[in-house]
């Protein structure tokens, strides 16, 4: 289990441990994925095809950004159209794994539902190899006070069983092996409905409940405050 948790500072284990044996939280703890780190599902995304990838992106750029840089919600006069997430840079396994639970339904979204259906494991594997491949557009967000954010991922709250974020996502939000993705340069819009998804239950493919344990305990206030600070990092 401990390397399914990356490559974390060893002060962190125990609470961790706690996190995850908690009676009260047993009940939310499912695998909620499918995928498996074989060694053969980690080759196989690790020779992923970015060449193939770079073919197969051109029907995701329309929602996704011909980079992969995403959106945030944008209002249109009586139009809006939804957040998507930034995938350029992406951590590739951890694409890998998205897309195969939107395929496996579980993780479910009314557009990447369909589209993850119709994409072969290798295909996915492509795809990730292409994305992570390119570069994130940084998004400048100056004068902001970012302190109530920046105390959360560095130290977390120990009373409410939070470890901090950078723990398991880096110091800059970089992301680490296996599955964990990186968090820099993310859209706000969609990074603070994914949390509150993780939150309700309504995304739940985070293997050993890792995510939705953490969102539970977040405030609202605080998934805005970090879902901007995460925004501007590079
Ligand atoms: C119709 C618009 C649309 C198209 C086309 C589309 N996506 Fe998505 N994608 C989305 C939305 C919206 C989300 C966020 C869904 C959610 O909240 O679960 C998303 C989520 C994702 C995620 C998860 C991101 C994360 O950080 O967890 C990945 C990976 C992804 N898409 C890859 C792709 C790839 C690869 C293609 C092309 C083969 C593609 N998408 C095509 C709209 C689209
Ligand atoms: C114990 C390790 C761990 C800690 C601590 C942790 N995360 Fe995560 N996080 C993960 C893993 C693993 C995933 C991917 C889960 C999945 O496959 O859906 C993830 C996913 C996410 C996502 C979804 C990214 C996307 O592109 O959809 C966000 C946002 C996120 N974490 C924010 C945070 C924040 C904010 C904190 C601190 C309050 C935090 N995480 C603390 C392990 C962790």
């Amino acid at each position: 289990m401990v390397h399914l948790l990356g490559a974390i500072d060893m002060r962190w284990i125990p609470i961790l441990l706690t996190l995850l044996s908690t009676p009260a939280l047993v009940n939310a703890v499912e695998s909620g994925s499918t995928v498996a780190w074989t060694y053969e599902t980690l080759q196989q995304v690790r020779k992923g095809n970015a060449e193939n990838g770079n073919k197969l992106a051109g029907s995701c750029a329309g929602c996704h950004g011909v980079r992969g840089e995403g959106t945030n919600v944008e209002i249109r006069d009586d139009e809006s159209l939804p957040a998507i997430p930034a995938i350029a840079g992406q951590n590739p396994y951890y694409m890998y794994k998205q897309l195969r639970d939107y395929a496996n339904d579980d993780r479910s979204h009314d557009s990447m539902s369909g589209i993850a259906k119709g994409l072969s494991e290798q295909d996915a594997a492509d795809l990730a190899a292409w994305f992570s491949s390119l570069a994130l557009p940084i998004q400048k967000d100056e004068g902001k006070d970012f302190s109530a954010a920046q105390k959360m991922i560095s130290t977390g709250d120990g009373k409410r069983i939070l470890p901090p974020c950078s723990v398991c996502h880096g110091a800059n939000g970089q992301g680490d092996k296996i599955d964990i993705p990186s968090l820099a340069g993310q859209r706000a819009d969609y990074f603070e409905k994914t949390l509150l998804a993780y939150r309700d239950g309504q995304r739940h493919n985070d293997i050993y409940s890792r995510m939705r344990l953490i969102a539970k305990q977040l405030s609202v206030d605080e998934i805005k405050a970090l879902s901007i600070y995460y925004q501007q990092l590079k």
